[in-house]
């Protein structure tokens, strides 16, 4: 099969699209014929070197959609030909609240990932994919839609009526935490560096933007919000916008962190942090349950991720590039095959 696999660590030169052996199906395991996978910024820290436990060569990728082609001993013949989602999070186990973290996984490093034409999995992380998802909005979906469910719902407690501040919003995560608050009949506000992704954020129901690099966001977005501040706020910058959340959301609220796309938080102001009681929690992936939650949601719903652009596989080099230079307004993915 072609996969696109990763040997060194470095530029987009290290993304190698070449001939692999098929993968074969071991007891309880499915292989999937993919139709297309999609990026993840942790794809960006991998091929980079700025990631934990990094084993070359791998090939990279936590999303995908397929049809399955081989079963493994024990597993129902009647699966191939079904087309499934691949939950992208591996042996979670047993606690709802936090991942096993001796045996939890992301796939796509150290198992081998969804660049590929075709991939094997436990039969466990298949769930069933009707067929009037587009193979390209499929694919979008498990990972940052699994991060957001997690992030809005059981960690931000959010509901109906409330109110949350969302940053970047041209991130994929961040795309569907605003769709699904949206959905789920909040109020959303969001954050951007560019004025015409604040503007699409409008149309897709945001209530208001503000653009992050104005230096007085904070006391913009305070006065678009008014009250004493959103309920919640869900980022992935890290840094210094930690700070200024604590100061945005009212006293009570949360502030639910699950990356630090900016870097470490230098200066913390605790006192606000304690003063205003905000809860500040982490926030990462989701467990099955999550899974199956989110899948039911965008299904009932009839939401769909929003997709920016769609690559070929062997292009993977140049979609990375493009999810590097930050234009992307959603997913990037990888169309693999039909
Ligand atoms: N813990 C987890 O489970 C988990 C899961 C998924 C992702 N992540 C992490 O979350 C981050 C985003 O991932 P992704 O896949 O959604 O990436 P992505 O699609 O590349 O989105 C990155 C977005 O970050 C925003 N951003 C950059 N600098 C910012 C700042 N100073 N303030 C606010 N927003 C800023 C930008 O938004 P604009 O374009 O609107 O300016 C950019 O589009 C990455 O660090 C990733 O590693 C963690």
């Amino acid at each position: 099969m072609k996969a696109i696999v990763l040997s060194g660590v470095g530029g987009t030169d290290q993304l190698v699209y070449q001939e692999v052996a098929d993968p074969t199906p071991g007891p309880g395991q499915v292989r999937i014929a993919l139709e297309a996978a999609a990026l993840n910024h942790r794809d960006i820290w991998i091929r980079r070197g700025l990631y934990a436990g990094i084993k070359l060569p791998v090939i990279l990728g936590s999303d995908g959609v397929g049809f399955v082609d081989e079963v493994g001993s024990g597993v129902d013949l009647n699966l191939i030909g079904k087309r499934f989602w691949i939950n992208p999070s591996l042996a979670w186990g047993d606690r709802p609240d936090i991942p096993d973290y001796k045996n939890w996984r992301i796939l796509g490093l150290p198992d081998q990932g969804t660049y590929a034409e075709k991939i094997v999995v436990d039969v466990a992380q298949l769930e069933p994919c009707p067929a009037d998802w587009s193979a390209e909005a499929a694919a979008a979906l498990p990972l940052a839609g699994l991060t957001a469910y997690r992030a809005l719902f059981t960690r931000g407690r959010f509901q109906a009526g409330q109110s949350v501040f969302i940053t970047g919003i041209g991130g994929g995560v961040s795309q569907m935490a605003m769709q699904m608050a949206v959905a789920a009949g909040g109020k959303v506000y969001v954050s951007s560096s560019s004025d015409t992704k604040l503007e699409n954020a409008r149309r897709a129901g945001a209530s208001g933007g503000v653009n992050y690099r104005q230096e007085d966001w904070v006391k913009t977005a305070r006065e678009m919000i008014g009250g004493d501040g959103p309920d919640l706020a869900i980022d992935s910058a890290g840094g210094k916008t930690i700070d200024d959340l604590i100061d945005l959301v009212q006293p009570g609220g949360y502030v639910v962190n699950y990356g630090q796309t900016t870097g470490a938080c230098q200066n913390l102001e605790v006192r606000r942090l304690f003063w205003k009681q905000v809860n500040l929690l982490g926030t990462t992936m989701g467990n099955t349950s999550e899974f199956r939650a989110m899948l039911k949601f965008y299904q009932e719903l009839n939401l769909r991720p929003e997709v920016d652009r769609v690559f070929d596989l062997a292009e993977a080099g140049a979609a990375h590039e493009h999810m590097e230079s930050g234009e992307q307004a959603g997913k990037i993915v990888l169309k693999i095959r039909g």
